[in-house]
């Protein structure tokens, strides 16, 4: 079982998405970018160097002039200008020029961060990512989204640069932590839930497989998930308008993530926060109460939270008014319209805004 799915701007084929079980293909992508004659740095993370890297070089020193490796340690807290820093300072050592190409091997975090040092360095250079985790797979990986955080700003400094391929081996779904996998979980029930009805449903009848790792399922759901990712992207590769649709859950779901100092995982806040905009869309009458009651359940049966303690609603709500995601001083947030449909709305007051932040301090 083989799909690609060729990522399209103005109907010009800009990069495939290959989702693969090993990495036996990844020469294809090799050759397109003629590879033999440039130098090739593999970014990735302290725990992925352990388990993939070896296997990766041995691939890619057939098909590289150099192969180079830069490692940084795991987690949120090396996603700044630091270690982009550093990344800089390897390339330049090692004589990296315009033509060479950087692999981001890893999850969100390295995906995000090779893509802003390949968007930057010397203008700009090419990079190839290589998704490892279900997160990455579904959601940062694709639309050219670089960036990373800045003091506790999530994301503050970025650029959108589309990578040259995005190469995901599905076999590395087998070797996430379950927190990992569940998270990657959050992104996935947002694609039904803003685009997708059938979609939803789906991934409710298919729950235990997707619990088992069964690898068919699996391939079928980050399959379409990646087919959502890609319509809502190549619609609107900026976020000028419906990408912002993306960003359900991620308003408070934001505020979440920094409130509790990162100790969540991304998908884990933003299931927080779609349990807030839910809340919201049903008391906009948009879904009735079976429904926000549905997906309350729907997001509990794949062990991600639907409520957070320990912090104070006041705190969410400054936090929520200071994200970026804002419009001429008004909030933009995401609400439901129906399941499988989302909207912006401008209109979402405090008060209604306060009453979600309730709802999810007070859910048990
Ligand atoms: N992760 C949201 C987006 O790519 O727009």
């Amino acid at each position: 079982m083989k799909t690609n799915i060729t990522l399209k701007y103005n109907e010009l084929p800009i990069y495939d998405i290959i989702l693969e079980q090993d990495y036996n293909s990844l020469y294809h992508e090799l050759n397109k970018l003629d590879t033999k004659n440039k130098k090739i740095c593999i970014v990735t993370d302290t725990n992925l160097s352990k388990l993939y890297l070896n296997q990766l070089m041995e691939i890619l020193k057939d098909y590289a002039k150099v192969v180079e490796t830069f490692t940084f340690p795991a987690g949120e807290a090396g996603k700044n200008l630091d270690t982009v820093y550093l990344l800089y300072e390897r390339l330049i050592q090692s004589n990296f020029d315009r033509k060479d190409i950087l692999i981001a091997l890893g999850g969100g975090v390295v995906g995000d961060l090779t893509g802003y040092a390949a968007a930057t360095y010397l203008r700009g250079i090419s990079f190839i990512q290589m998704p490892t985790s279900l997160l990455a797979m579904v959601d940062s990986s694709i639309g050219g989204k670089t960036g990373v955080d800045f003091h506790d700003y999530k994301n503050m400094i970025g650029a959108f640069h589309q990578p040259k391929s995005v190469y995901m081996n599905l076999k590395t779904l087998v070797s996430l932590n379950d927190a990992q996998f569940y998270s990657g979980l959050g992104e996935i029930i947002k694609h039904g839930l803003i685009k997708d009805a059938g979609y939803y449903v789906w991934l409710k009848e298919h729950r235990d497989a997707i619990k088992a790792r069964n690898m068919e399922t699996l391939y079928e759901m980050v399959f379409r998930s990646c087919l959502i990712k890609q319509a809502v992207v190549e619609k609107d590769p900026k976020e000028l308008g419906d990408r912002a649709l993306l960003n359900y859950g991620h308003t408070i779901g934001h505020a979440v993530e920094k409130l509790m100092d990162f100790k969540l995982l991304h998908g884990e806040c933003v299931a927080i926060g779609m349990v807030a905009a839910s809340f919201l869309s049903y008391k906009r009458n948009h879904i009735i109460k079976e429904q926000l009651m549905d997906i309350i359940t729907t997001i509990q049966s794949f062990h991600l939270p639907v409520s957070v303690s320990g912090i104070a609603a006041d705190d969410i709500l400054r936090v929520t008014a200071h994200d970026k995601k804002m419009e001429a001083g008004r909030i933009k947030f995401i609400l439901l319209s129906a399941v499988g449909n989302a909207y912006v709305d401008t209109t979402v007051t405090e008060n209604e805004m306060l009453q979600s932040i309730y709802y999810i301090l007070n859910q048990q």
